[in-house]
């Protein structure tokens, strides 16, 4: 009885979670594990590396840099490739995931 009462309050919580749309660090955290970290790596994002590190950047940065490379409006062979499959919430999601990384 109990185990079901806890239960229930978790599926409301994961429900009212998923209700606020609000933009999700753990889809973001997977999204950038499958996709992002192969260039831009999870946790060493080494001053060397050829591509911009990522962690620890403003969110709002993130989001337009990668909304511009959807478009098209900035240029880059490889980051308009993977951009244009991004939909709106994966940008805010990896964006929130990598501006709370640390650095
Ligand atoms: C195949 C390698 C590769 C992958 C995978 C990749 N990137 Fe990139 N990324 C690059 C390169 C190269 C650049 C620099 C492009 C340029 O000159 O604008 C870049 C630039 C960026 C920038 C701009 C950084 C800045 O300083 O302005 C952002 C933001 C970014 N990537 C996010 C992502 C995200 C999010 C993912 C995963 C969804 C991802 N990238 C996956 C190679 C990659």
């Amino acid at each position: 009885m109990r185990l079901t009462v806890l239960s229930g309050l978790l599926i409301l919580g994961l429900l009212s979670v998923r209700s606020v749309n609000a933009a999700s660090i753990y889809a973001g955290q997977s999204k950038a594990a499958a996709v992002c970290s192969q260039c831009h790596g999870i946790r060493t994002p080494s001053a060397d590396a050829p591509f911009p590190p990522l962690a620890g950047r403003d969110d709002e940065y993130l989001k337009t840099a990668l909304k511009q490379y959807r478009d098209k409006t900035r240029k880059s062979d490889i980051m308009n490739a993977i951009a244009g499959s991004l939909s709106d919430d994966d940008i805010s999601n990896v964006a929130m995931y990598y501006a709370r990384l640390k650095p």
